[in-house]
């Protein structure tokens, strides 16, 4: 076997039957979920790279441990065996479930963030951003420029531009900036990988300056196999030896489950500090329930606690990863252009490359991810003006940098045979480009548009 195809951790023991419906089919469907595939049914999809959330399979060891799901409503044997998984890996003295990542989300920003406050990150994905706004907040991204130039090839272009960090202390204050985040890896940017050096950096700064500082943990294992893979000094070192440095220079995280936890549902928000426990845990009960279940259920926490682990094993992590580039180097082979290197759970596809002379305001990577479907039953997901694009001050649209389009590998689920026929399907679109229509809105606005708005497509001449 050749060296650079990983060898596979497991095999199929259940398997979930898909059906395919016809190319005309898919046009008629399409159109009636008014152009958004968020509004498409599971059924009517032959390949679903929508997310990587909650979507992947559970190990038979996950599948026995469901049966272990203590449901007790406080002090479960589930809820310790999580905490206790959640303490080995993170090392955060405070823990608290959550139904997904989200509720952690907005139960620290409502504790922790007044009107006018900023919050910086390497790249906010879009819940937290509007998690913050929700909370009167202003979301700032602070990404190195590198990560707005898609065929630039850096080993950690997830990494936080300290230089930016410094000069935004030195502008509003420390008193406006009641936590700096980080997110492993950056998704919105492109699942790209955050370095053990700059988490380094940027927890000395949060320190120096008093601020709290707190990681986006959803993907943290996919980021510690770059680490291993591209760091210096951490070629031998383990995936969970490596997370725990990482999480070792924050003072908390949020987390989904759903991604690096394995897990269909799920979420943690850990912390070391007792005054951050005690603002959030009353909300935790209010919003999610008591704080050993927080809106989950006995096998969820059972579930998650044997993820936690399975996600830092090296062949499994390989595997992943390796399928991620499989699909990249199919797709760039022939000629579709894509963000580089190759992230942790993701392809994303270059629109602004691809479809030159196609205007934002008709949203370029929309009408790919349409015609991706009529093509080929594979749904992807549109990160570009439709999930991003805002009206100005005065009034005008400001378009984001980065139009792109990700098919997002759900975790242990597909197998080569589906990434081909995305790889064949993303390349017959791209065959006819130039005939690809634009779209408007017809209805649906706000920061989270891109869930329920609908569309039509715009006719030309
Ligand atoms: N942070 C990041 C970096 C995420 O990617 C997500 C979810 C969340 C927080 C929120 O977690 O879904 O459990 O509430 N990302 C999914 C995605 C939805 O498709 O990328 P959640």
């Amino acid at each position: 076997m050749s060296l650079d195809i990983p060898h596979k951790p497991d095999r199929i023991k259940v398997i979930e039957p898909v059906a395919i419906i016809t190319k005309d089919e898919r046009k008629e469907r399409i159109k009636k979920a008014g152009y958004n595939v968020f509004n498409l049914r599971a059924q009517d999809i032959y390949v679903d790279l929508l997310t990587d959330s909650g979507t992947g399979a559970m190990s038979q060891q996950q599948w026995a441990s469901l049966m272990r799901g203590d449901e007790s409503y406080a002090g479960s044997r589930s809820f310790e065996r999580f905490a206790a998984a959640v303490h080995d890996i993170f090392g955060f003295r405070h823990l608290l479930p959550t139904h997904q990542g989200r509720a952690a989300e907005n139960i620290l920003f409502s504790a922790m963030v007044s009107a006018n406050d900023i919050i910086p990150n390497n790249m906010h994905f879009d819940t937290t951003r509007a998690n913050i706004l929700a909370n009167g907040g202003q979301p700032v991204d602070l990404v190195i420029e590198e990560a707005y130039e898609p065929e630039k090839v850096v080993p950690f272009k997830g990494n936080m531009d300290t230089n930016k960090l410094l000069a935004l202390i030195n502008e509003v204050g420390r008193e406006r900036i009641p936590l700096i985040m980080m997110t492993v890896t950056n998704n919105t940017g492109g699942g790209q990988p955050v370095s053990l050096s700059n988490l380094r950096e940027v927890s000395r700064i949060a320190r120096e300056h008093r601020i709290p500082f707190f990681i986006d943990a959803c993907r943290f294992a996919e980021n510690a196999f770059f680490i291993r893979e591209r760091e210096e000094g951490y070629e031998d070192v383990s995936p969970i030896e490596i997370a725990r440095e990482m999480f070792s220079l924050a003072d908390g995280m949020t987390m989904s489950a759903k991604k690096d936890g394995l897990a269909n549902i799920g979420g943690i928000l850990a912390m070391n500090d007792a005054e951050i426990l005690d603002a959030t845990r009353d909300r935790l009960i209010l919003m999610e329930g008591f704080v050993t279940y927080g809106g989950l259920a006995g096998r969820d926490l059972e579930a998650i606690a044997v993820g936690l682990y399975e996600v830092l094993d090296l062949d499994y992590l390989r595997d992943r990863v390796g399928q991620v580039s499989y699909l990249g180097a199919g797709l760039k082979e022939n000629g579709i252009p894509i963000v580089e290197p190759t992230g942790g759970h993701g392809i994303y596809i270059d629109i602004h490359r691809l479809l030159p002379n196609f205007p934002q305001r008709e949203f370029p990577g929309l009408s790919f991810v349409v015609e991706l479907y009529i093509q080929s039953g594979v749904r992807a997901v549109e990160i570009g003006s439709v999930m991003f694009a805002r009206k100005g001050e005065d009034g005008k649209e400001i378009f984001p940098k980065l139009e792109l389009v990700r098919l997002a590998i759900p975790r242990r689920t597909y197998t080569r045979t589906h990434l081909d026929a995305v790889i064949e399907g993303a390349t017959v679109v791209a065959s006819h480009k130039a005939r690809l229509s634009g779209y408007r809105i017809a209805k649906g606005e706000g920061p989270l548009r891109h869930f329920i708005a609908r569309f039509e497509p715009i006719m030309h001449g």
